[in-house]
């Protein structure tokens, strides 16, 4: 595997992968890598002849500043991790070497960005696909992996190639979680033992959710998932530190992702859930119909 932290090392690298006809996927991530996102990597592999997986902690996407500080940097790990999972190249540039001149690009998404994560974390997305874009014009991928975790980012970046009509082929890719059901996350490592232990809560009320979802109309399902975790300390005589603050929980129509009033409302559907623990914030997904 090449380690390559400049630009002018990358294009050349893909201008010689072009020469040779060889089919690219990109697998764009903030580093701090997990299985997760090895899973997109393995993937990525099965299906290109070159694999690019960029490692770069996206200051423009954090509208949190605190947030931005205290994201997980373990490069040398990354690379380790990378090497042993196939990819070819690792990019991992600089700040400098990314934003050379300051960003003044801003990208809208109407709809899909005002629910959910938009709202909440403003100018995130835009800052996403400013990324994504630059990745997407360095690598020139066939394909680019993005993981169902962040649901909303995928339908996100569909939305951006739609708007800049670049033939890359989007390819979604499930969820992994750990054993106990919680879902990978580089933000797990915040959070202590305790809160570790309870974090599992949220999928495991995620899935009841499903499951009531038979029988049971949006509203309810919606207020089981809210109440069942917001009371979930006190029901069970915890810490403090250990209740969950949900921020949304959202159940949307799979492709619009604007919420409907009755299951019957979509094709397909989704919930899409932000929870505070332990002072980090935990995003999941699952899929009702
Ligand atoms: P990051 O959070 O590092 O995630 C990189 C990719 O890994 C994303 O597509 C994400 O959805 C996927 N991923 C993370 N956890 C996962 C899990 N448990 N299962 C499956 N896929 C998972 O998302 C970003 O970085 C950034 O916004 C980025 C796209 C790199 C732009 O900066």
């Amino acid at each position: 595997m090449q380690t390559i932290t400049t630009v002018a090392a990358l294009t050349a690298a893909i201008t010689e992968a072009k020469k040779d006809n060889k089919t690219i996927g990109l697998v764009p991530t903030m580093g701090a890598l997990h299985e997760g996102h090895l899973s997109l990597i393995h993937k990525a592999r099965q299906q290109n002849d070159l694999v690019v997986v960029s490692v770069f902690v996206n200051p423009i996407q954090f509208n949190n500043q605190e947030d931005l500080a205290k994201y997980p940097r373990t490069v040398e790990a990354d690379c380790e991790k990378l090497a042993a999972a196939g990819a070819d190249i690792a990019f991992v540039p600089s700040v400098e070497e990314m934003y050379p001149e300051p960003v003044n690009t801003v990208y809208h998404f109407g709809p899909i960005e005002e629910v959910m994560e938009g709202p909440r974390r403003p100018g995130h997305f835009s800052g996403v696909a400013v990324v994504v874009r630059k990745l997407f014009d360095l690598t020139q991928p066939n394909r680019a992996y993005f993981g169902e975790k962040d649901y909303q980012q995928i339908a996100i970046i569909r939305n951006l190639l739609e708007q800049i009509k670049y033939p890359i082929e989007l390819v979604p890719c499930p969820i992994v979680r750990a054993d106990d059901g919680l879902a990978l996350s580089s933000r797990n490592m915040r959070l202590s033992p305790e809160a570790r232990a309870v974090a599992p809560t949220i999928y495991a009320t995620l899935q009841q959710a499903v499951e009531m979802s038979e029988v049971e109309d949006i509203e309810s399902v919606h207020d089981f998932v809210i109440d069942t975790l917001s009371s979930f300390q006190e029901v069970n005589g915890l810490d403090e530190r250990l209740k969950f603050e949900p921020e949304y929980f959202e159940i949307v129509d799979d492709t619009t992702l604007q919420p409907i009033a009755k299951w019957e409302d979509a094709k397909g559907v989704v919930g899409c859930i932000a929870v505070w623990l332990d002072g980090v914030r935990l995003i999941d997904m699952v899929r009702f119909r």
